[in-house]
């Protein structure tokens, strides 16, 4: 069976108040149109999803370039029939046509698989939801066998209509065959003067096609994005989610509720997380660690047993097993740190490699840098990897020892075992094993005096 399926994506988004198209705001870190794309994808439709776009389309088609979609224009926005019909050229004739939103973001793959696994081929599934306050959804109308008949917005409602729970959450799946041929016939007779969607309910009545229903698992999954408000909550309604999973795959939060994930996390057992700690992109933190207050970790691989210590950043690294990072540490992209280094305070490293063992404990910074394994690098020293041109690389061996304060101006390459004394400017390779020194000597002047201050008059 074929299917299809477009993303109903043209509308205004008025009440976000912003100049920015509602469906490019953000929830866990992905747009909410990215939401449903991604989501959609996982049911393999035949074709690339269809997304409608309208209102600042070219801006949406723009920023989400990399979506792997097509995107088909609705001028005016005339109403949710009409915005599937622009779709109709472009459809198959036959086959299931599934619509979707792309500002309900949080649909789930088990709803809508469950929702095609219920549609038998020559009928019509909807999801509806129960919810505790109705307001503003069009109503599902059931008659004493309890088969949907209608579905009538809230704006075309009686009162009595208007007590009824039960809601058209707007996903449907339905013939491909049926929608080339009912969707030309949609009147804009009605409150609201627009083509709606939902008057194919009353010609499925009329022509006898059966209409199955079913429900999602949470109600907030079918909910919209209209505002701020609303976003907010979603987000939280996800964020929520996505802690207790963890929480009951072994993961101790500190607190589930000041716990953030904008994107896709593994996380093992025994990892204990505190408060305030944001994981963005692509994150796998193995068995055994522990993530420190106020970190983020954006795209970051790391093994077992390594404490990652409060108010750190760190940004597409890898590290290994059993190190030590933080507090107050920032790696930067390109970084890979081997098992048991220790990063420590006011460290900046950008991509670098840093070997087994080693240490860089206090305000430093490595940049385009191999360090080898147990070397210790001193407090305050920086590779000077930027000649206002060009970046360089700075080489250091194994078992080097770096006193503090000391520049190394790349590129240069420090020997195995070699010493460099605090407060070098390192500007020519270091031989290994020796003492390599660079600073003007110490000297004392004797008879100096001190100037003095003048005294001020009274
Ligand atoms: C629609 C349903 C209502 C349902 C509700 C669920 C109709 C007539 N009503 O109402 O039964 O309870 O969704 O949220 O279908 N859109 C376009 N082009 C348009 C109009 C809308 O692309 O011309 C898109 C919007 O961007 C939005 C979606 O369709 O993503 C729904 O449109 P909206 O105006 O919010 O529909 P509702 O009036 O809420
Ligand atoms: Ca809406």
């Amino acid at each position: 069976m074929t299917l299809s399926i477009v993303i109903l994506a043209a509308g205004l988004g008025k009440r976000m108040h912003s100049a920015e198209p509602k469906v490019l705001h953000r929830l866990a870190g992905s747009s909410l149109l990215e939401h449903v794309v991604h989501t959609a994808e996982k049911l393999k439709p035949q074709a690339l999803p269809i997304i409608i776009y309208g209102h600042q389309g070219e801006l949406v088609r723009h920023r989400l370039a990399d979506l792997n979609v097509s995107w088909v224009l609705q001028n005016q926005q005339l109403g949710t029939g009409h915005a599937v019909q622009q779709a109709l050229p472009t459809l198959p004739k036959s086959g299931q046509v599934l619509v979707l939103y792309g500002d309900v973001p949080l649909i789930t793959l088990e709803t809508l698989k469950n929702l095609i696994a219920n549609t038998p081929e020559n009928s019509l599934g909807i999801v509806t939801a129960e919810l505790p306050d109705p307001a503003g959804f069009g109503r599902i109308i059931r008659n004493t066998k309890n088969q949907i008949t209608a579905i009538i917005e809230e704006k075309d409602a009686s009162e009595k209509q208007r007590d009824i729970n039960e809601i058209n959450t707007g996903i449907y799946l339905i013939p491909a065959a049926l929608l080339h041929q009912w969707l030309p016939t949609l009147t804009n007779t009605n409150a609201q003067q627009e083509f709606y969607l939902t008057d194919l309910i009353s010609i499925a009545v009329a022509e006898k096609i059966s209409i199955v229903s079913i429900q999602p698992k949470h109600f907030e999954e079918i909910l919209g994005v209209n505002n701020r408000l609303q976003l907010a909550c979603l987000e939280r309604f996800y964020q929520q989610q996505i802690a207790e999973k963890l929480m009951l795959q072994g993961v101790t939060l500190r607190d589930p509720h000041r716990f953030d994930v904008r994107g896709d996390v593994s996380i093992g057992q025994d990892v204990v997380i505190d408060i305030n700690v944001i994981l963005e992109g692509h994150v796998s933190i193995g068995n055994g660690c522990s993530i420190g207050p106020n970190t983020v970790l954006r795209n970051v691989v790391i093994g077992e047993n390594t404490e990652i210590k409060a108010n750190s950043f760190i940004d597409g690294a890898e590290i290994a097993e059993s190190c030590s990072i933080g507090p107050f540490a920032r790696i930067r992209p390109g970084t890979i740190l081997a098992s048991k280094s220790h990063i420590g305070n006011f460290v900046e490293i950008k991509n670098s490699m840093i070997g087994t063992a080693s240490k860089i404990s206090h305000l430093s910074y490595i940049g385009d840098s191999e360090i080898g394994n147990q070397v210790n690098i001193g407090a305050g020293t920086i590779t000077c990897n930027y000649d206002g041109v060009n970046k360089h690389k700075t080489t250091i061996g194994d078992n080097v020892f770096v006193g503090s304060n000391t520049e190394l101006i790349a590129p240069v390459t420090i020997g195995e075992g070699a010493t460099i004394g605090a407060g070098s400017t390192i500007t020519r390779n270091a031989p290994a094993h020796q003492l390599t020194v660079c600073r003007a000597s110490q000297r004392s002047i004797d008879n100096w005096q001190r100037p003095k201050k003048k005294e001020k008059e009274q």
